[in-house]
């Protein structure tokens, strides 16, 4: 590979995240994909839905609590229904649960202690340079970790006896490398697990919110969805036709990519059109300027869902959205956060109409992923008709 993962950004999350398969290169990483992607194709993703589907439910309770009209903050919750499907898919668990409870607290305390992101980063420092991490950030990553390894060792002795539910942690737990025949062992597969949480419920909550603000500040197609959304059934095959759902949601990671941007290094002498491009340097890709690029997109800052072509065919720049970002390294759990962006929106929209705040229009801000600097404030009522 011509570009691989850079340790400037793995450095800050290795405590937590050691071999899991975002920081791993090279052999390791080809092996661990080989291991991991099966969990993640379409027919395993079908039988997740009803974890899914439950995660929705629970969801639209919490929420119910809520809709009385006065401000709230919509992030949290999000963050809430993200990490039980996680859980929920991963482990046949669900949030409520006291192990997982603890570890979604940890979680974001562990979140408090990373930094904002910030360039100075990737400057490369001198190899012999020791990483220094917060006291606290090694706390909570041993405590995560921690837990996670008793779920898993749970699970082994689970899989051993044949009690073991059919979810995605079994899934990949008995699937042996085709090439080697390896499975992965225990802490191996804690590494994978931190990985999946970390990167599966952060994203996907940051996606959710600000597709619920988008709706909310977009009343006409809040209404559009709204008719929509009692199309949807517990059934699998009903998601994808939701379709105006799915391009709202496809608009909201354009505009707002929960991963901002990524850093690759080089393997070896590169060309950038006229610029030699040295071994070992630093390339930052961000889908957040390439997916508001004057010269790729028609009317790059507009919130327009007609563009992904199921209204009027209006032409986009689809190899200019990357908000999984593209090749190898694509995100392991595009089409699952997919399914399940679509079935919370239709969900949450099927409950309840939501409103803005005024005087609240929320700032983004790239910590691991892009949330809102004060989080994001909507107030919502049940939908009665
Ligand atoms: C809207 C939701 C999501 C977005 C926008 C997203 C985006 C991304 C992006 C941009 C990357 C590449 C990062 C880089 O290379 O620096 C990535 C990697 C990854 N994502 Fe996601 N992701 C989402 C949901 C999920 C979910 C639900 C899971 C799993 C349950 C997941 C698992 C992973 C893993 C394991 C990697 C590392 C892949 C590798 O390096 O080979 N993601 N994701």
């Amino acid at each position: 590979m011509t570009f691989q993962n850079t340790d400037r950004i793995g450095a800050g999350l290795r405590p937590l995240l050691n071999n899991s398969v975002f920081l791993t290169n090279g052999e390791m990483w080809k092996r661990q994909r080989r291991i991991i992607d099966p969990a993640f194709e379409c027919g395993r993703l079908r039988d997740t839905f009803p974890a899914m589907w439950a995660a929705g439910e629970a969801s639209v309770v919490r929420l119910t609590t809520l809709a009385d009209g006065t401000s709230q903050e919509v992030e949290a919750e999000t963050s809430h229904a993200a990490a039980d499907v996680i859980f929920r898919t991963l482990f046949s668990i669900s949030i409520e649960d006291q192990v997982a409870t603890r570890v979604f607290d940890e979680f974001r305390t562990y979140q408090r202690t990373q930094p904002i992101l910030n360039l100075a980063a990737f400057i490369p420092g001198p190899k012999w340079m020791p990483r220094f991490f917060k006291s606290e950030t090694k706390t909570t990553a041993s405590a995560i970790r921690a837990l996670i390894t008793g779920l898993t060792a749970q699970r082994l002795d689970q899989i051993k006896d044949g009690t073991a539910p059919d979810d995605l942690d079994t899934k990949i737990m008995t699937t042996a490398d085709p090439e080697t025949g390896e499975t992965f062992g225990v802490d191996e597969m804690v590494d994978q697990v931190a990985i999946f949480f970390l990167a599966g419920h952060e994203t996907s909550a940051s996606a959710l919110a600000r597709t619920l603000y988008l709706l909310a500040i977009y009343p006409d197609w809040q209404d559009k969805l709204a008719v929509e959304a009692p199309d949807l059934t517990p059934d699998f095959g009903s998601v994808p036709k939701l379709r105006q759902t799915r391009d709202v949601f496809r608009e909201a990671l354009r505009l707002y990519p929960p991963v901002p941007m990524m850093v690759r290094e080089t393997t070896c002498p590169e060309q950038f059109r006229d610029h030699p491009v040295k071994r070992g340097a630093q390339v930052v890709l961000s889908p957040w300027h390439l997916h508001r690029q004057e010269r790729l997109w028609d009317n790059p800052d507009g919130f327009d869902p007609t563009r992904w072509g199921t209204e009027n065919g209006k032409a986009c720049a689809r190899d200019a959205y990357m908000p999984f970002s593209s090749g190898p390294r694509v995100c392991t759990g595009a089409g699952f956060a997919m399914i399940e962006g679509v079935l919370l929106v239709a969900m949450l929209l099927r409950a309840f109409k939501f409103g803005v705040v005024a005087g609240q229009v929320p700032e983004p801000v790239a910590h691991l992923t892009v949330r809102a600097k004060d989080g994001i404030w909507l107030r919502f009522v049940p939908r009665k008709d």
